[in-house]
């Protein structure tokens, strides 16, 4: 079970900026947008690092005054913004304006005594309130709003989807729907901060940092929060009072290789996290995968976090992906539609396997984008031409410099609608040449395969690793199938698309039907039923799931 989310009040402040920032969603008829006021993604990072830093959770009862608990919070420091969500419970997200609030309002807490279990004293930034005189306030409950933070319902979905003007608006529509709001950003940042409050009790200097889809501007609403434990700082070098004839350094404890301090490091805070962490529950160690982790559910957040360290080529594909998702609006539009594509036709799943990854299907968009004529995306060699000194970056021994600042890109003159995008990307990868070729995004162009991987795509800084190494031939097969299948019904739908009040699931709504996969597997076994047989019985189920569908709708 994932919270609900909804804000109540945040006029007027930087979240509305940095909501521009973060998720364009301007016209999708060209590539021009106005990349006066993008942000870079280490300024987004740290403006709201900072932001989560004067912020804190507090879980509240479910009858509450707003007014009073924000007269009550503002007698230590003025409030900056705030909203309420639910999850097992209300809770409130309170950003003050000063840091030095939250000390004043940690200094006029208490820890709770029990009767019958013993509690640990860690005074993190994640409270309980409780009303003085609980008879009092029955009745003062205002109308205070939390709606689901999870994405809409497939039946929601599809109405949403019937009821669009084209397909170019379904795609927006659903991008629309399922991106990360301001304040399911907000609430991923908060608990990082406060998982690096516990992280900090060993390594004082310590930042957790978002990545992945949290920040790459490709997050779903109820996707997992990845947190990078950076511990980089520590190790640096001061400028500072550094002179005279020596060099000091701190006494430390070595071990064999850097994957076992990982380990050793991962271990001592997934321990610490599961015995102090308020609301950490269910942590898992999972310290002998290719890269080491600690999972565990953030309870207050209804997050699904995954920690690692020296990970830091993961912090920049995001950064490299943020960069693609703000370059041109159809980017988004288009990930985020191939991605629920995906998952509706299970292609994709939660549990690591021989299936295709989100993060790989993200590359295949963009290396589909760069090849169109004239190209909407840039290679990532050319956006390494673009580079000055300041954004040189080499980690392990890999060249990951790019340039980063999105204004010094030319905007794509390619004026392709969402639509023929679409139908051009299943087309595209309908007739790949997977056994020969590889993808690759930095060169954009196709490569021959370095080895025998059914799906080869070069990673784009590790450029000797496959990133979807562990696809099995029968998922890429699927996918394919898939793709063609899609390529076909957008053509065919094209022809005779149903009048709006028709109801009937069309366009992106006929493509996320599970029904589809399954009557072709299904045809398939039956020995090849005639493909216009196959769409007709496909029509007919259309036809009777919004007959159900619109009779449900009704009769409530
Ligand atoms: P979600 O499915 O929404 O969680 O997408 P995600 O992009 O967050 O994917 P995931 O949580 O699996 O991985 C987080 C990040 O780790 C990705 O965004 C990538 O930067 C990186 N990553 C994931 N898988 C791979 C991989 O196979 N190779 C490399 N080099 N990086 C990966
Ligand atoms: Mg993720």
């Amino acid at each position: 079970q994932r919270p609900a989310l909804r804000p109540l009040s945040c006029p007027g402040t930087v979240a509305a900026d940095l909501r521009r920032e973060e998720q364009p969603s301007g016209s999708t008829e060209t590539g021009s947008e106005d990349k006066s006021s993008k942000k870079r993604f280490s300024e987004v990072q740290k403006e709201r690092r900072e932001q989560a830093q004067r912020t804190v959770l507090i879980h509240c009862p479910n009858k509450i005054s707003e007014k009073k608990f924000l007269k009550y919070l503002s007698q230590h420091g003025p409030i900056n913004n705030h909203f309420f969500y639910e999850s097992f419970g209300l809770y409130a997200v309170v950003e003050f304006c000063q840091k030095e609030s939250i000390h004043s309002l940690q200094n006029g807490t208490h820890t709770p005594s029990m009767v019958t279990e013993a509690a640990i004293p860690f005074r993190s930034r994640f409270f309980n309130l409780k009303p003085k005189n609980p008879s009092n306030q029955t009745s003062e409950r205002s109308c205070i709003q939390s709606s689901n933070q999870l994405p809409p319902s497939s039946k929601k979905l599809f109405e949403l989807l019937c009821y669009a003007e084209s397909i170019d608006d379904q795609l927006n529509t659903l991008l629309k729907e399922f991106q990360l709001t301001e304040e399911n950003t907000r609430l991923r940042y908060l608990t990082c901060s406060l998982i690096e409050d516990i992280a900090a009790a060993y390594f004082p200097d310590c930042t957790v940092r978002p990545f992945g889809s949290s920040v790459n501007t490709f997050g779903k609403l109820g996707c997992d929060l990845d947190m990078f434990l950076d511990l980089d700082e520590i190790g640096k070098i001061s400028t500072h009072k550094n002179i005279g004839n020596f060099l000091m350094e701190f006494q430390v404890k070595n071990v064999p290789s850097e994957r076992i301090a990982t380990q050793k490091i991962l271990s001592v805070i997934g321990e610490c996290l599961d015995h102090f962490g308020p609301g950490c529950v269910g942590v898992q160690k999972i310290l002998n995968a290719r890269c080491p982790l600690v999972r565990f559910s953030h309870q207050a957040s209804g997050f699904q976090c995954d920690l690692t360290t020296n990970n830091r080529i993961a912090l920049k594909s995001s950064e490299l992906l943020y960069m693609y998702g703000a370059l041109d609006s159809r980017v988004r539009a288009l990930v985020f539609s191939v991605r629920c594509w995906a998952r509706a036709h299970s292609l994709t799943t939660s549990i690591p396997g021989a299936w295709i990854t989100n993060f790989s299907l993200t590359v295949m968009v963009i290396f589909f984008l760069q090849q169109r004529s004239p190209p909407i995306l840039p290679t990532l060699d050319s956006l390494k031409i673009l580079a000055d000194a300041g954004d040189k970056c080499i980690i392990e021994g890999n060249n990951c410099t790019f340039v980063r600042d999105l204004n010094k890109i030319k905007p794509s003159e390619n004026t392709e609608t969402l639509e023929l995008l679409l139908k051009e990307f299943f087309e595209y990868f309908g007739n790949f040449a997977f056994n020969k070729n590889s993808i690759n995004i930095r060169q954009g162009r196709e490569q021959n395969k370095p080895d025998s991987s059914p799906l080869h795509i070069q990673n784009p800084f590790e450029t000797s690793l496959n990133i979807s190494k562990n696809v099995s031939q029968s998922q890429l097969q699927k996918f394919v199938d898939l793709a063609r299948e899609s390529a076909w019904i957008l053509q065919e739908k094209d022809k005779d698309r149903p009048s709006p009040s028709s109801n009937q699931p069309w366009g992106l709504a006929a493509l996320l039907l599970p029904s589809v996969a399954n009557m072709k597997s299904l045809a398939k076994k039956k020995n090849k039923r005639p493909a216009s047989e196959r769409i007709k019985s496909l029509l007919d189920s259309i036809k009777s799931n919004s007959t159900e569908n619109s009779t449900s709708t009704n009769g409530k």
